[in-house]
């Protein structure tokens, strides 16, 4: 219908009114033709001039014609042109790069559309052979067919690397102006276009700028980078015998002479960029993943088949490869576009839902799919940011103790010497062997002695060197995060109560002191006042135990010297005392079990630890077995 407007393509968009006026002012008296009228002379130096010297400017008719022509002037039969396995001319331009030039294109693989360095120099090497077509031009598109974008970086290293195989590189432009937008630089620049100094381009060779899709009724420039050598083809006979050569030029010469004159490229992709970047926030806020990185100025999405043809009603828009949609923000796309079309997308997914009422909400899988995501950013190594990041020890904050203080007033109970009782000494393979999960525990207490020989196991200090503690188990470096809290229901000779390990003076201070239920059950959970607050923090996990170990952590003893690498290398550290717990009870006859399924504040709440300086990590009830 005439006025609307949609998300189809910025090629559906209307001419920009100033266009209009510009083609009506040509549109005055004879001129004469095939460019040589005062027009196209002012429009192609305009041109030119976002260029710098030297550039040769040729306006024509459309996108994949600017595409032969350009590749044409270097690539003929029996040649190679190298592109991305997405690029337009190879999966939009119904063969006419090669059927025109004669030239076979060779597909790169590509990530979110784009080559990189590796994949050209493997195809380099590949076609390096007299058996292949020579490898005669590089066709970038910038932005990407995904809409994605080159940094200035890599496109001079693309160019580097194929000048250096004696390829020229080519740019398909089509939106060069949303690329320059999202670079914040000139349309040369996003090109990769180097003004050239030497005989030969440093930077792109040449480069198709469009303005179709960007405002223009029609049109596009191809900018030549100029060659002191003389090896530049004839451009302008190219171009008729590429069918490119319009009688009227002056009406393509206005458009961009309005076009580049005081930056109405930059307005009309500004506001495109714009309009997607606000229909990528909306379908982020409705769980829509995105497909690629929205760069430029369009979405590209998956979604139900029936959500498809219930929009698609409404609006028109393309399927993409891969089975996704390709939703696209044009110059004169309004705010009111936007929320009208995720009115309709929400009225899409709404009758699907209702439909399908067992299809996972789209916003939560995605925030799982985040959280998914950044636990595994978490799971990789992050050392390299500890350049980015100067530490509390850099800083000359100092050390943290790496024990809290024995709590004031507290009863503090020596542990024995857990070397004098003679205990673990079974073998290492047969504690190796032997070892597995147990959750089933005997009444009989542990003794002291026992107890003592688990807690200097799994935590126990060995020797203090110089502000550091060296331990049964190992740490990243030496930072022992962990304090353990003992939950002890059955040690023969302990008050049954929540105590803290001090590992230092091998002792137990006692937090609270718990007490016999008057009736209980001993072979139950709730034989002590404490079970159940203890209980419920372990998700219903106390199991009966005799004693129930819980590591807690104090991450800035890590964070102190390893930033945001701490929270990884502490887990890995949980994991060395737990297994030494495991090896300990199995040596002496007892069992155990990791227990990660815990309730975080209520546990923590149990322990009377803060929930943010200190916390519950890790916990292993004991017993006998
Ligand atoms: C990090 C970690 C967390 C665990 N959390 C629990 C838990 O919360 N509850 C539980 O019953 N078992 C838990 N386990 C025990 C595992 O289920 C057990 O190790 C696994 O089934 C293999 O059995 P095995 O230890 O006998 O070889 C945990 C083990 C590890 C290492």
């Amino acid at each position: 219908m005439a006025g609307d407007r949609w998300f189809a393509s910025d090629n559906n968009a209307a001419a920009h009114p100033r266009i209009m006026e510009a083609l009506v002012r040509a549109n005055a008296g004879h001129a004469i033709g095939y460019g040589d009228d005062p027009v196209t002379a002012g429009a192609e130096n305009a041109v030119a001039a976002l260029f710098g010297p030297g550039a040769t400017v040729r306006f024509v008719l459309n996108g994949t014609g600017a595409n032969v022509y350009a590749l044409g002037c270097f690539a003929h039969g029996g040649d190679a042109i190298l592109c991305s396995d997405c690029a337009h001319i190879l999966v939009d331009e119904t063969g006419a790069p090669s059927a025109v030039t004669g030239a076979q294109l060779v597909p790169m693989a590509t990530k979110d559309g784009k080559v990189s360095v590796a994949a050209l120099e493997a195809t380099l090497r590949h076609y390096d052979d007299m058996h292949k077509a020579r490898p005669a031009a590089l066709s970038l598109s910038q932005p990407t067919e995904l809409g994605t974008v080159y940094g200035r970086a890599e496109l001079a290293e693309l160019c580097r690397v194929a000048h250096a195989s004696g390829l020229v590189v080519q740019i398909d432009g089509a939106r060069l102006s949303n690329a320059a937008v999202a670079l914040g630089v000139g349309v040369a620049e996003a090109a990769g276009y180097v003004t050239t100094t030497g005989s030969s381009p440093a930077g792109a060779d040449v480069v198709c700028f469009g303005g179709t899709k960007n405002g223009l009724m029609f049109g596009e420039a191809v900018i030549f980078a100029p060659r002191a050598d003389g090896s530049l083809p004839d451009t302008a006979r190219l171009r008729k015998t590429r069918l490119q050569l319009s009688s009227k030029m002056r009406f393509i010469a206005a458009q961009f002479d309005e076009y580049v004159r005081d930056g109405l490229w930059r307005e009309c992709a500004t506001a495109s960029n714009r309009q997607a970047a606000r229909l990528v926030a909306g379908l982020s806020a409705r769980g829509l993943r995105l497909e690629y990185p929205a760069q430029t100025n369009a979405a590209f999405v998956k979604i139900p088949a029936r959500v498809t043809e219930e929009l698609r009603a409404k609006r028109f828009f393309y399927d993409w490869e891969g089975g996704a949609v390709r939703w696209m923000a044009s110059w004169d796309t309004t705010d009111s576009d936007v929320d009208g079309f995720l009115a309709d997308l929400d009225a899409a997914l709404a009758s699907y839902r209702a439909a399908n009422p067992d299809t996972p909400d789209p916003k939560l899988a995605a925030e799982e799919s985040a959280l998914i995501a950044s636990g595994r950013a978490f799971l990789k190594s992050n050392w390299d940011q500890l350049e980015r990041f100067k530490s509390p020890q850099k800083q000359g904050v100092p050390v943290p103790p790496f024990v809290r203080p024995i709590p004031a007033a507290a009863t503090v109970v020596k542990l024995p010497d857990p070397s004098a009782s003679g205990l673990g000494g079974k073998s290492f393979s047969d504690v190796t062997a032997g070892r597995r999960s147990r959750r089933k525990y005997k009444i009989e207490p542990l003794s002291l002695n026992e107890l003592s020989f688990l807690l200097w196991a799994s935590s126990g200090v060995k020797a203090v060197k110089n502000e550091n503690a060296f331990r049964t188990v190992p740490s990243g470096g030496c930072r022992h995060p962990f304090d353990t809290m003992l939950y002890a229901r059955r040690v023969t000779g302990l008050q049954p109560g929540l105590y803290r390990f001090m590992p230092v003076e091998h002792s137990l201070a006692l937090l609270k002191a718990a007490s016999v239920v008057s009736g209980a059950d001993t072979d139950k959970n709730g034989w002590l006042d404490l079970d159940q607050e203890m209980d419920t923090g372990l998700s219903g996990q106390l199991w009966n135990c005799a004693a129930m170990f819980v590591w807690t952590v104090v991450p800035f003893r890590t964070e102190w010297r390893y930033t945001v690498a701490a929270a990884k290398t502490i887990l890995i550290d949980a994991g060395h005392v737990c297994q030494a717990l495991y090896g300990a009870c199995e040596a002496l006859g007892l069992g155990t079990c990791g227990q990660a399924a815990y309730d975080q504040e209520k546990l923590d709440a149990a322990l009377g630890v803060d929930g943010t300086d200190e916390f519950a990590v890790y916990a292993a009830p004991v017993g006998r077995v």
